[in-house]
């Protein structure tokens, strides 16, 4: 059988966590791509991972570089490439340079993997997906952003930490953008089927949501800049799910045909995903003030997005 391939853009802290976590799991074999600059520091790490092989037993081959041609016919390309966050920066701060960045690799993408199904990461991750659609031309079921899985991680460890529970038996959802605008759902969140009401006050779980909904500037402010186990954790669990095609309903950020009243945009909803990459978008009863919350993130998603569509025209019109 043929082991499936995956491609990781960018080999920083999150590329290089993802090709940790995707050969920790046996997926396929892993190339990680950066800029010639990159190259040999990015050769150093994926030469030193590969050498855990033996102790933590996995087959895959692990190679970096920086020639696309390396990742031709990638089952799985995951983009992590573009600048980080620094403290004080929101996400939407590294809108001008990574629109840049994240519509060459796109390109470059669609020339080399066509069949690829390109997971998302870099941030600001709604704008970022928007980007990537429209320079790779790809069909939507092929473009979709992790963002929801890494977000409800996040919401699931804090809930775990407060109630002393098992993480594997926390169920969470989450809508909306990758911002502080996303949207946890109280409504949606239970420890193995009981209500999460049963276990928390409100006012302590709104206070978790708040944490979860600035988990990613909790950890800028502290090191100094982004996160990167836990987006690439999320990351890989979606390439799990599209490699083994298990039809995992995740959080994630798809493309919405008039779903929850979104019409042509990517955003954080529950989508089936497995081999033929986000194969359904899930809706739900929302209530009025859930509605509320999703108009508001999409907004935010919007605005972001026209950004994009500002600084590259040519992004504006849909190509398919
Ligand atoms: C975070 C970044 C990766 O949320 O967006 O940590």
């Amino acid at each position: 059988m043929r082991r499936a391939k995956i491609s990781v853009i960018g080999g920083g802290n999150v590329g290089a966590s993802c090709a940790l976590w995707a050969a920790s799991k046996e997926l396929g074999d892993i190339v990680v791509l950066d800029i010639p600059s990159a190259e040999n520091l990015v050769k150093g790490k994926m030469l030193d991972l590969a050498q855990c092989g033996p102790v933590e037993i996995f087959d895959s081959s692990i190679i970096a570089t920086a020639d696309y041609k390396d990742t031709a016919d990638s089952d799985v390309v995951i983009v992590t490439a573009g600048i980080p966050r620094k403290p004080g920066m929101s996400r939407d701060d590294l809108i001008a340079t990574n629109v840049k960045i994240v519509k060459s690799v796109a390109e470059q993408v669609a020339t080399h993997s066509p069949d690829a199904i390109m997971i998302i990461v870099s941030n600001p991750l709604d704008a970022m997906v928007f980007t990537a659609w429209r320079a790779s031309g790809f069909p939507t079921n092929q473009i979709v952003g992790q963002a929801g899985c890494l977000d409800v991680a996040r919401y699931k460890t804090f809930i775990a930490q407060e109630t002393g529970f098992s993480v594997e038996d926390i169920n969470a959802l989450l809508l909306g953008g990758h911002g502080d605008t996303m949207v946890p759902l109280p409504r949606y969140t239970n420890i193995s089927g009981i209500p999460i009401s049963n276990f928390i006050s409100e006012d302590r779980l709104n206070e978790i949501i708040e944490r979860a909904k600035m988990g990613g500037g909790e950890i800028v402010k502290l090191m100094g800049t982004s996160a990167y186990y836990a987006p690439a954790s999320g990351s890989v669990q979606m390439a799990e799910a599209i490699i083994k095609d298990k039809k995992r309903i995740l959080p994630c950020a798809a493309y919405c045909d008039g779903q929850y009243g979104i019409d042509g945009y990517f955003i954080g909803v529950p989508a089936v995903i497995g081999a033929g990459g986000v194969e359904k978008v899930i809706e739900i009863d929302l209530n009025d003030d859930e509605k509320a919350l999703m108009e508001n993130s999409y907004s935010a998603v919007k605005e972001l997005v026209e950004i994009v569509k500002t600084t590259f025209p040519e992004l504006a019109e849909a190509t398919v």
